[in-house]
């Protein structure tokens, strides 16, 4: 894993937008996995500003809350139009959202992962963390093993994504969401994460044991994970020097 640790936040949503412009610059056509929250709303502002063509790229998002359609305001479809799918040029038939709604969860599961498979694979995912470890919505004890599936959620999560949600409207028990297996499966993926609160998670995710306790060390083996973080974020990683001197000296920067 790399770990990058830059000054502050601005400079990790900087840093987390440049991977991706520099992903649909050099490959047009790439398959990009979308993570949703706060942190991500400052990567899709910057991508944004830089007049990307989007056009032949395909997007898979992490998950969906259960029981919310794609019309939803909670929904992390109406996110994702809002931040960046009316924004950009992304074709609606290249942009796929798990359908909270469906009928058939097991099918729709499958199909979502068989169309990840059609497409090629995710060249790029980009992933948030949990204040629990979770990623994308594997929460903790999800296998390091699973694929796209239900999970329900921590009371801890929904309160955490309570501002999140339109107000008067609770936060759903139960959504859909990739594996862990899926996630590991993605040609290289970034883990962006700011502020003191992340700083325990990090720690445990980059230098704890790798548990399904915390589903983020999973990546641990994932074959190419950037984790960028700001000095807050990074400020309880016992080789923090160390990464510092790493990046410092990287090959070819
Ligand atoms: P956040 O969420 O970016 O809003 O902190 C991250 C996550 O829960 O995955």
């Amino acid at each position: 894993m790399e770990i990058v640790i830059l000054p502050k936040p601005e400079d990790v949503l900087d840093a987390g937008a440049k991977i991706v412009e520099d992903q649909i610059r050099s490959h047009p056509r790439s398959v990009l996995g979308l993570a949703t929250g706060g942190t991500m709303e400052g990567v899709y502002e910057r991508l944004i500003g830089r007049r990307l063509d989007f056009s032949g790229v395909q997007t898979f998002n992490l998950d969906e809350y259960v029981g919310v359609g794609p019309d939803d305001r909670g929904s992390y479809a109406a996110y994702m139009r809002k931040y960046l799918f009316e924004r950009v040029n992304l074709k609606p038939e290249n942009c796929h959202l798990l359908d909270g709604t469906t009928s058939d969860i097991r099918a729709h599961c499958q199909a979502y992962e068989d169309a990840i498979k059609r497409a090629g694979g995710i060249d790029l995912q980009l992933l948030g963390i949990g204040h629990d470890g979770h990623i994308a919505f594997n929460e903790p004890g999800s296998s390091m093993a699973s694929r796209t599936r239900l999970k329900t959620l921590t009371p801890d999560t929904r309160k955490n994504n309570a501002p999140h949600f339109p107000e008067g409207e609770e936060v759903p028990l139960h959504v859909l969401t990739m594996g862990i297996g899926t996630i590991l499966d993605t040609r290289r993926c970034v883990l962006l994460a700011y502020g003191k609160n992340k700083s325990p998670v990090i720690a445990q995710a980059v230098e704890g044991p790798l548990t399904a306790m915390c589903p983020a060390s999973a990546l641990q083996w994932h074959r190419h994970c950037t984790l960028i973080v700001d000095e807050e974020a990074a400020h309880k990683l016992a080789r923090q020097d160390y990464y510092k001197f790493v990046y410092k000296n990287k090959p070819g920067s």
